[in-house]
């Protein structure tokens, strides 16, 4: 048996990494494996979890039988829930009258295991076409929902249970009490998984898939990427060649970062390539947003592939790919088997003739969870915590055409708003700030003089996804202080506003 491991057998639903991590949360070792990983192995797990799927229940849709007596606990989610209901002989609803969607009211029987110290009624998150019609011999009703329909099911012999609700979404409101009674109760599992576990696993996994590979890594200087560096340098040292790409539309200290962080401290092989001039010289006379974003995007190709080729030992290319891009790149019926690239990242569009295998070593972990792993790994805290930066840089923040006076402009703001922000102990509060640079001029009267220059906007948002945000209500005095120590320090700004707009109708970048 592996010690204190879940199997979560991945039947393609999208919450299915949402319930490793929650197990992970825990401090439980979980893994997602592949439908068709044989009886014996699962076996070996402490306790084994069916995940949702976006299917319907058919023929097909078959569990070894040897699977569910062989003594170790299941517990069968959404898709999971009908088919162990199949499996035993129950009677599944293909996409009936019965549906829910959202929220519903849960009531359970006060029987099972699986729900001790719940409360009778609890509120759950349901999103299935399918229902359950009748349970079958075998199978024993442990929740109804407020609509009539089966909401649990256990094996009236073996530890066997299912839910139609997705304990594993924060709507669920008794979701964490579910599982953990499942994964430390039923499963008798031991909380002692640590995120130097997880790392470890993760070096283990590194190793085995590189052999005495080298790696090519593309370093932005952004908090994924960065962690990247600190895990592959941890197992393949100077095997690891990381190539930064000084595009001149980076922040105030960012390349200056990048070098004292992992040329000095880390000690990585790491080449600082200083293409402003190309970058700069590209983007002249271009105004228009999706223009600017394509002649970034094949620049950062270029580089690359002239990174490669003077690398001519590399095999792979190391990516800071975390699960919010896999799911975001992708159809919601996205499984982890599918190979998707994160479409806006810098070298999403690299060309197949450079036959490099990619390497995604953050693959399988949300934000926080990165983050986390990046402080055990020694990186320092002004980097992991660091707000999000676009691929595309200050270009997407310069308005219009990108010349280098005002991108010299806005870098200066920029660095005087985010300093003033953090002096407030404000940048963990706000989930991403900065300047964006307006090719207007406007008014303004300094001294005694009448003053002709441009103007700049703020932004500070909150969000947990960055899908939807709003407008950080910043304090007044505050915005007033920063638009004045702007105004006195950057040449060429004679105004500076606030954005208040939330996402939608607008977005996070003005571009
Ligand atoms: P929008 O402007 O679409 O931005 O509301 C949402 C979040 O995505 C970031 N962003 C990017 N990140 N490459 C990236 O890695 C990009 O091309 C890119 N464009 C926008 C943006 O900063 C915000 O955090």
């Amino acid at each position: 048996m592996l010690q204190n491991a879940i199997y979560i057998v991945d039947l393609g639903s999208q919450y299915t990494q949402l319930i490793a991590r929650r197990i992970r949360e825990l401090g439980v070792y979980s893994e997602v494996v592949d439908a068709e990983t044989p009886t014996d192995q699962l076996l070996r797990a402490r306790g084994i979890i069916f995940s949702g799927s976006p299917d319907s229940i058919d023929n097909e849709s078959r569990i070894d039988h040897a699977l569910l007596t062989g003594g170790t606990p299941v517990l069968g989610i959404c898709f999971g829930f009908h088919m162990l209901c199949n499996h035993f002989g129950g009677e599944i609803g293909r996409h009936v009258e019965g549906g829910e969607f959202g929220s519903a009211l849960i009531e359970h029987t006060g029987e099972s295991e699986l729900f001790r110290e719940v409360p009778r009624a609890f509120t759950a998150w349901m999103s299935h076409n399918d229902t359950v019609r009748n349970t079958g011999e075998q199978l024993r009703r442990t929740a109804t929902s407020t609509n009539g329909q089966i909401a649990a099911l256990e094996h009236t012999d073996h530890r066997i249970f299912a839910v139609q609700f997705h304990p594993e979404v924060s709507h669920t409101q008794q979701g964490e009490r579910i599982l953990r009674n499942f994964v430390l109760g039923v499963c008798g599992c031991v909380a002692d998984w640590r995120i130097d576990d997880i790392i470890q696993a993760k070096q283990r996994r590194i190793a085995e898939q590189l052999g005495e590979d080298s790696v090519l890594l593309g370093l932005s200087g952004g908090v994924d990427s960065s962690v990247v560096a600190a895990l592959l340098d941890s197992v393949i040292g100077k095997r690891l060649h990381a190539v930064f790409i000084d595009t001149g539309l980076l922040r105030a200290g960012e390349a200056e970062q990048v070098r004292e962080t992992f040329g000095k401290h880390f000690n990585l092989d790491l080449r600082i390539i200083d293409a402003r001039k190309a970058f700069f010289a590209a983007l002249k006379g271009v105004a228009d947003p999706e223009e600017k974003r394509k002649i970034i995007g094949r620049l950062f190709i270029q580089q690359f592939e002239q990174a490669a080729l003077e690398l001519r030992d590399c095999a792979w290319l190391a990516q800071g790919t975390i699960y919010p891009d896999v799911i975001e790149s992708s159809d919601p019926n996205l499984s982890t088997k599918s190979k998707v690239i994160k479409s806006h990242h810098n070298v999403g569009g690299l060309p197949k003739e450079m036959k490099l295998k990619l390497i995604e070593p953050l693959r399988d972990l949300f934000k926080d969870e990165v983050r986390r792993v990046g402080e055990a790994l020694g990186l320092p805290g002004e980097l992991v915590w660091r707000h999000p930066f676009p691929g595309p840089g200050l270009a997407v923040r310069v308005l219009g055409e990108v010349k280098e006076d005002y991108v010299e402009i806005l870098r200066q703001a920029d660095a005087i708003y985010l300093e003033m922000l953090a002096e407030a102990g404000l940048m963990r509060k706000v989930s991403q700030a900065f300047a964006v640079f307006l090719p207007v001029k406007t008014v303004g009267v300094k001294g005694d003089d009448r003053a002709y220059e441009h103007a700049l906007a703020l932004r500070a948002v909150q969000t947990d996804d960055f899908m939807t945000a709003t407008a950080a209500p910043l304090d007044h005095d505050l915005l007033a202080a920063i638009a004045t120590r702007i105004v006195n320090r950057v040449p060429g700004v004679t105004r500076v506003c606030y954005d208040i707009t939330s996402k939608p109708p607008a977005t996070v970048e003005w571009e």
